[in-house]
């Protein structure tokens, strides 16, 4: 049912006060197809967990909301299960589902706030694994013609932080379910340095998928706020990608900065440490809003902050990164 003036503070984490003038759930392609069908003259947004956006103003159009549920085993071999969810489940629930089952390849991706159906919109990742390693394929309608089209792996167009959702057909398609392809035989994962400390810690030698699971757990328990106790939307801004050349010259003022391959003569910079080095980390401005104490990569809302004072800040940090180290960084979180 389409409601009026709906407040939408308690479905974007970071606990933005905004409201939509017009916000409906669905749950099925069939409820989808009739609201676009009564609602053709609204700007839509599709709307997950709300753990990826910030609001800087009221919405004045359509948010419809992902339900659909759903988690079933397509197929099924000695060595491998292709499963497919509704893209309205929590990611985390997916992932937990995944190691009652013995289904391994999700297990770095826990804690990841969010729906199943905004995983591939970013190809989100953490701890040396990305959605694109598991990923098979996805179903999403196309919002002009109501058809369902079919994507693989290859036509989503995966990258660090991206997929042909956030560029070439951005706005089009609505995902509706997701398949994965997880193993049976598990490949136990910790390249992830941090892992294999909080193994130790633990003094396991083995460790099973859940083992892996409950590490990472453990890791971003340590690191990241809690959107129910603090307003944030992890990561704001995306590692910057740069030249070999420019490490190498930034290299001989700063010989410890955090760096890794990222393919050809290119190299990725940890946006958390420039940002720390800048003197960003743990600031809090007019008590409401700052940088993460503990992560410096995080924004965060204490409580009443606009979306536009957030949007602010991340200028003013991007102008002073730029200034101290001639490195762009770009926004993650998506922009409303
Ligand atoms: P939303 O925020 O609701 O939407 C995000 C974007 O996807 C919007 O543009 C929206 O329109 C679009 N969208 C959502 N669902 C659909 C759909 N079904 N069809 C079409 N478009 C859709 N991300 C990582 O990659 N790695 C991390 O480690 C990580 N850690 C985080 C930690 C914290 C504490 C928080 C708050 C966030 C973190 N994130 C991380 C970001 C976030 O969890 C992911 O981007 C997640 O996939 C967003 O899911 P969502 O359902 O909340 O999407
Ligand atoms: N660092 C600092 N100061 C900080 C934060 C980080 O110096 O305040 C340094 C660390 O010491 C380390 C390096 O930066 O040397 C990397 O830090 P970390 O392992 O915490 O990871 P990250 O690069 O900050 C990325 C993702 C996270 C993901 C983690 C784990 C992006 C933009 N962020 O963070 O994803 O969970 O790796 O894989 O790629 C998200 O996308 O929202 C997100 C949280």
């Amino acid at each position: 049912m389409l409601q009026r003036n709906t407040l939408l503070k308690r479905h974007n984490t970071f606990g933005i006060n905004a409201s939509a003038s017009f916000f409906a759930c669905f749950s099925s392609e069939e409820e989808l197809l009739v609201l676009l069908k009564e609602n053709k003259n609204h700007e839509l947004f599709i709307l997950g967990g709300g753990s990826n956006i910030l609001f800087t103003k009221n919405f004045e159009g359509l948010v419809l909301k992902n339900e659909i549920e759903g988690f079933k085993i397509v197929h099924e071999s000695e060595k491998s299960v292709l499963v497919e969810a509704g893209a309205g489940m929590n990611w985390h629930q997916f992932v937990l589902k995944c190691l009652d089952l013995n289904f391994g390849g999700v297990e770095n991706l826990s804690l990841i706030p969010g729906n199943v159906g905004a995983s591939p919109m970013q190809n989100i990742g953490a701890y040396g694994v990305e959605i694109k390693d598991v990923f098979e394929y996805l179903e999403a309608l196309h919002i002009e013609t109501g058809k369902l089209k079919r994507f693989t792996n290859e036509e989503c167009a995966f990258g660090y932080r991206e997929s042909i959702f956030k560029n070439k057909v951005k706005g089009e398609y609505i995902i509706c379910r997701v398949g994965f392809r997880l193993t049976k035989e598990h490949v136990i994962n910790t390249s992830y340095g941090a892992i294999n400390k909080e193994l130790e810690n633990q003094s396991i030698l083995n460790p099973t998928i859940k083992d892996v699971s409950n590490a990472v757990i453990a890791i971003r328990k340590s690191k990241l706020p809690d959107p129910n106790e603090i307003g944030n939307a992890g990561s704001f801004f995306k590692n910057p990608i740069i030249p070999l050349k420019t490490l190498k010259i930034l290299q001989e003022k700063y010989p410890s900065i955090p760096h890794y391959p990222a393919g050809d003569q290119s190299i990725k910079l940890a946006a958390g440490w420039l940002i720390e080095q800048a003197g960003w980390k743990g600031k809090t401005f007019n008590g409401s809003y700052g940088v993460h104490k503990k992560q410096a990569l995080v924004l965060v809302n204490y409580g009443n902050a606009s979306g536009n004072e957030i949007l602010n800040l991340s200028n003013l940090i991007i102008e002073d990164v730029r200034e101290k180290f001639g490195v762009h960084l770009e926004r993650e979180v998506n922009i409303l």
